[in-house]
């Protein structure tokens, strides 16, 4: 049974190495996407603090995100590329890291107590396969860190799982 183990959060850049670490142990030895995407979801969810919600959503098709796995309240299931802070990552091939998302021109709310976001796409061989969609409560919730935090999970999450 894997344990996850409590991390300091006083260093930012060490806490998302440690976190990495986490994860590379929660995935090791699974291939399977959809286990590991909510294994992923939970680990960030748990771990991170002042989030209301963690998941990902998958590109089922050139022009359309689905829902994947994810902790948090229900959410909108269908986004097209183009659309939304996640339908623009994608679009653009990007992280995007927004600080107030009311601020955010087409912002999809799925939770009305979300004020901030980040989005990063999961990349393999160049290909975009989907994202990984942290929401927050709190406003400018997310820096350069989280961003370059998160990014080095999804690059973890789609090595173990594709
Ligand atoms: N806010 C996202 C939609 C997904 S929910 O936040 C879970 C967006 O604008 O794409």
């Amino acid at each position: 049974m894997f344990q996850t183990a409590m991390i300091d959060q006083a260093d930012k850049k060490e806490f998302y190495r440690e976190l990495a670490q986490q994860l590379t142990g929660l995935l090791h030895g699974e291939r399977d996407v959809i286990a590991n995407a909510a294994n992923t979801s939970a680990l960030m969810f748990e771990m991170m603090p002042e989030l209301n919600w963690a998941g990902f959503y998958f590109l089922k098709s050139k022009d359309e995100l689905v829902l994947g796995p994810f902790q948090g309240r229900t959410a909108c299931v269908r986004i097209a590329v183009g659309r939304g802070v996640c339908g623009t990552a994608v679009e653009k091939g990007q992280s995007i890291l927004v600080e107030d998302v009311h601020a955010f021109p087409g912002h999809i709310a799925c939770d009305a107590a979300s004020r901030s976001e980040l989005v990063v796409p999961l990349s393999h061989n160049g290909e975009i396969l989907g994202v990984i969609d942290l929401d927050s409560p709190v406003t400018s919730r997310f820096d350069a860190d989280d961003q370059a935090g998160i990014e080095a999970l999804a690059d973890i999450f789609v090595a173990a799982s594709y």
